[in-house]
């Protein structure tokens, strides 16, 4: 492979959306940030200055980072931040992974600006498993804030409720006609009659799951998450943040219009408040009669609760598994766990004003088995290769939930939760499976969880509470779906399956900024294997340190 090398100076740049010019974190000035072009086997050096006045860190999102944890950027957990004035260089290989990933800072909130796309073509030479489109599209969702988004989760964190919810959905970083002032602000697909194109869709909205359809169009889904899928056709897509998928799009040889709404719409069952905006940009054919720019067709989406829509898009997904790419699932399982997954309250420790906003004068908070995590001051990653464990873990993390209860059901009346640093050590190329159990404390909500260093296989899924003996029966271990981020659906569960053969410190958490901010996350550690080629090496000595 060959060494491709980026530089990203992170500065303020000013934009202008939906009326209002601010001043935003920005990658080189870029809104959505630059994206990046690899071949698989190729390593990637990205050389980061931080220019801003706030830290920052990159993730490379779905990357395995194989014995590169150094690289992964969670803030505290693989690397201390990039302090204002302060380089770093990410140096990683990318192996075995081809489709689309992308990258996002991860401190705080600022990857709702800092954000682009990561584009892995196929080694040279070697063709995709389905006819070459066309053109390729990386096509961003993201979600754009009136506000500064690190004003809006200080605020929250603050008060304990709810955070404010964001003013636009965006594609390519563009709010689009639905919006005050944006009809000039609109993102549009130029595409030819009869041609095939492929969108490489990105999730990077901070706190929506979002549905996704072109007027008049059938989409052909081919890969999700940097793995092929057996390709099948949806009129909706259902993408849940963090989570990437390639569609193939084929514009018609002639058509009714010259051009038609591509439309984005959240799901959620969220008991707060949430962005019920839709967002549309223009699939415009050329030649192109300007006329006929009004009245766009439009999709229909499902309502915002529409779990059964989700489900029925989500259950089309199998690994691709043919002889070039088979499904490799692990078959037996040495270590299971049994993970809920929620929100939950926190008694009002610092009140405002003498009362918190969470539910019934609470705070909010969420966790996984009953641990809602603190993020360390120091880096995991560091402390395990130091072996100084001490004052940065505490015990290790619950295999299954503290608190037993009727998860789907109405959930007892105190559901406070504990905190703390703490993680699964395992062993080097333990098979773990992972049972992850919506709860329905306050309501039950769907959550995307996403696990670093991993692509996980995602074995079997159901509604209610698991149960072992009939669930287990009922998975397949023949072509289940390979992803980075599942969604755990409301009031369900789902279970996957990954070989801890990539040493390092693993954060899994859900990709919905506000509980990653409220504690749903926890990591795994992952031990070096015997052989030498099994081992984490030592940091990059530019690696940013602790105050
Ligand atoms: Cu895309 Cu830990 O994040």
């Amino acid at each position: 492979g060959l060494t491709r090398r980026y530089t990203f100076n992170v500065t303020m740049a000013t934009v202008t959306r939906l009326c209002l010019t601010k001043s935003i974190p920005t990658v080189n000035g870029q809104f959505p940030g630059p994206k990046i072009s690899v071949r698989e086997g190729d390593r990637l050096v990205v050389n980061v200055h931080n220019n801003i006045n706030n830290n920052v860190t990159f993730h490379w999102h779905g990357v395995r980072q194989l014995r590169s944890g150094w690289a992964d950027g969670p803030a505290y957990i693989t690397q201390c931040p990039i302090r204002p004035g302060q380089s770093y260089v990410y140096s990683f290989r990318i192996v075995g992974q081809r489709g689309t990933l992308w990258w996002h800072a991860h401190f705080s909130w600022l990857r709702a600006t800092l954000h682009g796309p990561m584009v892995i073509l196929p080694p040279l030479g070697v063709p995709y498993p389905f006819p070459k489109p066309y053109r390729e599209v990386p096509l961003m969702l993201g979600e754009w804030f009136n506000a500064d988004p690190e004003a809006v989760i200080k605020q929250a964190l603050q008060t304990g409720g709810g955070p404010n919810v964001s003013d636009a959905y965006t594609f390519n970083g563009f709010p689009g006609p639905t919006y005050n002032c944006s009809a000039k602000s609109t993102y549009k697909l130029k595409v030819k009659p009869g041609r095939t194109y492929m969108l490489r869709l990105i999730n990077a909205a901070l706190n929506d799951e979002l549905f996704f359809a072109v007027a008049n169009h059938t989409l052909t889904v081919v890969q999700a998450d940097a793995s092929y899928v057996k390709p099948f056709t949806a009129n909706t897509l259902v993408i849940s943040p963090g989570q990437t998928m390639d569609v193939l799009l084929t514009a018609a040889a002639s058509t009714s219009s010259s051009a038609f709404a591509i439309a984005v719409a959240p799901y959620t069952n969220t008991v707060g408040t949430f962005d019920n905006t839709t967002a549309i940009a223009v699939l415009e054919y050329s030649p192109q009669r300007p006329s006929m720019l009004r009245n766009l067709p439009a999709p229909s989406l499902p309502l915002y609760n529409d779990t059964n829509a989700v489900t029925n898009f989500s259950s089309k997904f199998r690994s691709l598994d043919n002889a070039r790419y088979p499904a490799q699932v692990p078959m037996t399982v040495d270590r299971h766990f049994f993970f809920t997954v929620g929100l939950g309250a926190d008694p009002c420790q610092s009140p405002i004003n003498g009362t918190c906003q969470g539910p019934n004068n609470t705070r909010f908070a969420a966790s996984i088995n009953n641990v809602s995590f603190i993020m360390p001051k120091t880096s995991l990653l560091q402390a395990h290769y130091q072996r100084m464990y001490k004052g940065v873990l505490m015990a290790n993390f619950p295999t299954a939930p503290v608190r037993k209860f009727n998860y789907t059901g109405t959930p007892p009346n105190n559901t406070f939760v504990t905190h703390g640093t703490r993680v699964v050590p395992l062993a080097f190329n333990t098979t773990v499976e992972v049972v992850l159990q919506d709860t329905s404390i306050q309501g039950a909500e769907s959550h995307p969880l996403h696990l670093h260093g991993y692509d996980f296989y995602v074995v079997g899924t159901g509604f209610g509470n698991y149960d072992a003996n009939n669930d287990t029966a009922k998975y397949n271990l023949v072509d289940p779906v390979k992803r980075n981020t599942i969604s755990v659906p409301t009031a369900g569960w789902v279970a996957i399956r990954f070989i801890a053969d990539n040493p390092g410190v693993w954060i899994m958490h859900c990709h919905l900024d506000v509980h990653l901010s409220w504690g749903l996350s926890m990591a795994w550690l992952v031990n070096d294997g015997p052989l030498p080629n099994q081992k984490l090496p030592p940091p990059p000595a530019d690696i940013p340190k602790c105050s």
